[in-house]
């Protein structure tokens, strides 16, 4: 069935003005999140997944071939398909509290990748289950930092990566209710060893055209602004 973008327009209409309205702090967010997407959908036609590859691999110095018979799981993966394109892995789960609506608003396509939904506090995984755990846009999206940490650090292996990539710098926001500032990378230390780190300042094309092009984080203009941070993490074996 070919659904025209104007349902689009008026799903994500609908969803945004619930998120104003619900005084419940996590449907207030799912709302927003799901109208976002649904918004992005109407407008574009179609969710693009192009620009993933590169922040999979380039941007982190990886190279593609490192992920052949690994196990990778997207943190707060959104609807685009982040994992279309590693088709040489064992498995490739994208995980998301929203990865079920998101499929009956018809906003992911058919694509070999995994979608589980769940919050990242609570990751239905074995412990040291992936050999990569990636987190792109969505640390600052969670409801309990703590708790998501702690998990990230449960599910990957010893010798496993950790890649992040987040804002930095704001105030809570109803989709993104969690803030810190670029010492969030210790929070994952010392289970985690911090191998590569990136700071850049955040333009109005986005976290990803930031992370990617954006000018280096200028530190000694105190003015507060949102930063972009990139950093790889290794996962040291337990004592
Ligand atoms: C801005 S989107 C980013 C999606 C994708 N990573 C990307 O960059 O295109 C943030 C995602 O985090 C998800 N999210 C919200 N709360 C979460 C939680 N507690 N655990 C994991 N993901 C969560 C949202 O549902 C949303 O899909």
């Amino acid at each position: 069935m070919v659904i025209d973008r104007s349902y689009y327009f008026m799903k994500a209409g609908l969803n945004l003005a619930r998120a104003l309205f619900v005084t419940n702090q996590t449907e207030k967010k799912q709302q927003a999140e799901l109208g976002y997407w649904q918004l992005q959908k109407a407008k574009s036609g179609e969710l693009s997944a192009d620009h993933y590859e590169y922040f999979y691999t380039t941007h982190f110095d990886i190279d593609k071939e490192e992920y052949r018979g690994k196990r990778i799981l997207d943190i707060g993966c959104g609807p685009r398909g982040s994992l279309d394109w590693a088709t040489m892995t064992k498995r490739r789960v994208g995980l998301d509290p929203l990865a079920e609506e998101y499929q009956r608003a018809g906003l992911i396509r058919d694509s070999g990748m995994e979608y589980v939904d769940s919050g990242a506090e609570e990751i239905p995984f074995s412990d040291d289950f992936f050999d990569v755990v990636v987190s792109f846009n969505s640390l600052d999206h969670v409801d309990d930092l703590e708790k998501t940490i702690s998990e990230i650090t449960r599910v990957t292996a010893s010798g496993g990566l950790f890649l992040l990539i987040t804002d930095v710098n704001h105030d809570p926001t109803v989709t993104e209710p969690v803030s810190y500032e670029w010492d969030v990378v210790d929070r994952f230390t010392p289970q985690f060893e911090l191998h590569w780190k990136d700071c850049r300042e955040k333009s109005e094309d986005g976290i990803y055209a930031s992370a990617r092009d954006g000018e280096p984080y200028d530190f000694s203009n105190d003015e507060a602004r949102y930063g972009v941070l990139s950093a790889k993490f290794v996962r040291v074996p337990d004592e």
